[in-house]
């Protein structure tokens, strides 16, 4: 019902190129809601569409370029960090030595190395513990709960989903199968996470977060309709902010797939739930209108956090992808990261 406004907004709100009389539009559009707009209606519009379309694609061309410095600085970002980290626990495990071993300064090849602990120093519990962790999935013969560690969070677990055998597998963010995990949640279970990682879950927007800020990631969400056809849509990197910045969905970079790219109309929105209303729409809470949680704006062009059904309904209420098959239900929604660099290499 807010479809049509939906797609106007995006053309406006991309670059931020809107002119007054183009707002004007929109504000009308919004203020009249769309209930009167018909298949005529949709007729007229379909020209609007195909240019604003066009539009944003020229737009993502040039956001890409940008995307990619970002995230080069951010790549750097985290390598310092880690480093930093590691420099630290060499000074820690140096000053337990005592003063005979003031001699065995660690090189700068041994801190680059993060698996084997510096040769001259006995490496203690904390710095062991602290270098043995991987910070990501690795390739594997079949998916994995895995314990990972990334800069500035505690160890946690990860569900390894193997996409492709020789390849690294992706850490599953988002799973929906089934109608038994409730995902019409509040704040802190959404920054927390919830759900069993061997089975329907959210990750959490924390570890989402630290995740994202500590390396580029890549973000493939892949879906299943009820007549068992699959679509996918692969974004070259996902960066979320932290929770100061309501997690907002700060990068996606270029989309790639088949199920259409129903996400970029969220860039830049802060997250919602029921209890927390960061949403772009002036009256209402979209986490309410739409029975879910998601980074949305005005309104919304995907609702993978929605209310699951099994199928016999179709609603603004339900798991679905508006650019694939509009307010259809999806049975199944899977979203997954995976540091960007094994893709960019094969470009
Ligand atoms: C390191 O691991 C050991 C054994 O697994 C554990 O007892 C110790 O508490 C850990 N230390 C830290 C800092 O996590
Ligand atoms: C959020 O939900 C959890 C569990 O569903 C509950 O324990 C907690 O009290 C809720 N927090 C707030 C602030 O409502």
């Amino acid at each position: 019902m807010k479809v049509f406004s939906v797609i106007l907004l995006l053309a406006g709100s991309f670059c931020h190129t809107a002119t007054a009389g183009q707002q004007l539009a929109y504000n009308a559009f919004e203020e009249n809601s769309i209930d009167f707009c018909g298949p005529e209606c949709f007729e007229k519009l379909k020209p609007l569409l195909d240019n604003a379309v066009e539009m944003k694609q020229r737009c993502e061309d040039f956001g890409f370029q940008i995307d990619l410095l970002n995230e080069q600085m951010v790549e750097l970002r985290g390598i310092v960090e880690l480093q930093s980290k590691e420099i630290d626990e060499l000074k820690s495990n140096h000053n337990q030595q005592g003063e005979e071993s003031t001699s065995s300064t660690p090189s700068i090849s041994t801190i680059s190395s993060i698996s084997t602990p510096p040769t001259g120093c006995t490496s203690t519990e904390i710095g062991r513990n602290a270098t043995t962790l991987p910070t990501k999935c690795a390739s594997y013969e079949q998916s994995r709960i895995l314990q990972i560690q990334v800069p500035g969070t505690d160890p946690f677990q990860v569900h390894c989903h193997v996409e492709q055998m020789d390849e690294p597998a992706w850490i599953v963010i988002l799973k929906r199968s089934g109608g038994q995990l409730d995902f019409y949640r509040n704040w802190t279970s959404y920054r927390n996470g919830f759900g069993d990682l061997a089975d329907d879950h959210f990750l959490g927007l924390e570890k989402l977060h630290r995740l994202t800020r500590s390396l580029p990631h890549e973000l493939l969400v892949k879906l299943t309709d009820f007549r068992g056809n699959e679509r996918y849509a692969l974004y070259s990197s996902l960066l979320i902010g932290n929770e100061q910045e309501k997690y907002a969905l700060q990068l996606l970079g270029r989309y790639t797939g088949d199920a259409g790219d129903a996400m970029s109309y969220h860039l830049g929105n802060a997250f919602t739930t029921y209890d927390k209303d960061n949403d772009g729409w002036s009256r209402g809470n979209c986490a309410n209108y739409y029975d879910g949680a998601w980074w949305y704006g005005w309104d919304a062009n995907c609702n993978p956090m929605g209310r699951y059904f099994n199928g016999e309904y179709r609603g603004h209420s339900g798991i679905w992808w508006y650019t694939w098959k509009d307010y259809d239900l999806m049975q199944s929604v899977k979203m997954m990261i995976r540091p960007s660099h094994y893709t960019l290499m094969q470009d």
